[in-house]
């Protein structure tokens, strides 16, 4: 099998993928359309962040193509004590691995996972020109329960937020 038909793995993040993580956080950040970040955060907040999900075992899963992250979904638990049963989703997969399933087969770790630790509502925003996402949303389960109008600004540019649950 040469690499080019090397499968991509779907695994819980670890330790050794932090630089990896934040280079593939960085890509899809810089392409500044689909993210809240513009660019990653520097390298010691993002092993902070990491660090913290995997000792308080929020779900944290990575695409690896030969040791390389391609992509990445995480369901942080919000820490408030009444929203302690709630988690918010993130996920992002590198652009030349988009359109492959791997970001479906990522939530759905995520969420399978986020079932076990007890986290029973999962929450997102996602801007309304996101189609792609928006369609993998509902597929597994999400259903919008409202838009921040002008939620995102840029530029000088609006775009609506859309706000998605799954219970
Ligand atoms: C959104 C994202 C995570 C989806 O992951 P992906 O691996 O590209 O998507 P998948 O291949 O798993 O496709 C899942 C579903 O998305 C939809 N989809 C995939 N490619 C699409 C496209 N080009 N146009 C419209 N919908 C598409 C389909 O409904 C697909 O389901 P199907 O296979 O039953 O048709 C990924 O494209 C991405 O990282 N985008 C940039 C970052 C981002 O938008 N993050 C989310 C911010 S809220």
């Amino acid at each position: 099998m040469n690499s080019a038909d090397s499968p991509v793995a779907i695994c819980p993040i670890a330790r050794k993928h932090i630089a990896g993580f934040r280079d593939c956080l960085n890509a899809v950040s810089r392409e500044r359309r689909y993210l809240a970040f513009l660019k990653a955060p520097p390298l010691p907040a993002v092993r902070k962040f990491i660090l913290g999900n995997i000792r308080t075992g929020n779900p944290q899963f990575v695409a690896m193509k030969d040791g390389r992250v391609v992509g990445w979904c995480d369901i942080c638990r919000m820490n408030r004590p009444t929203y302690l049963h709630a988690g918010i989703l993130g996920v992002g997969i590198l652009k030349e691995f988009r359109g492959q399933g791997l970001g479906r087969r990522l939530i759905l770790a995520a969420l399978e996972r986020a079932r076990k630790v007890g986290i029973e509502r999962v929450e997102l925003t996602v801007y309304v020109s996101n189609k792609r996402a928006i369609r993998l949303y509902k597929s597994v389960g999400f259903v919008r329960e409202g838009v921040k109008r002008k939620g995102r600004k840029l530029n000088g540019t609006y775009e609506d937020v859309l706000m998605m649950a799954k219970l």
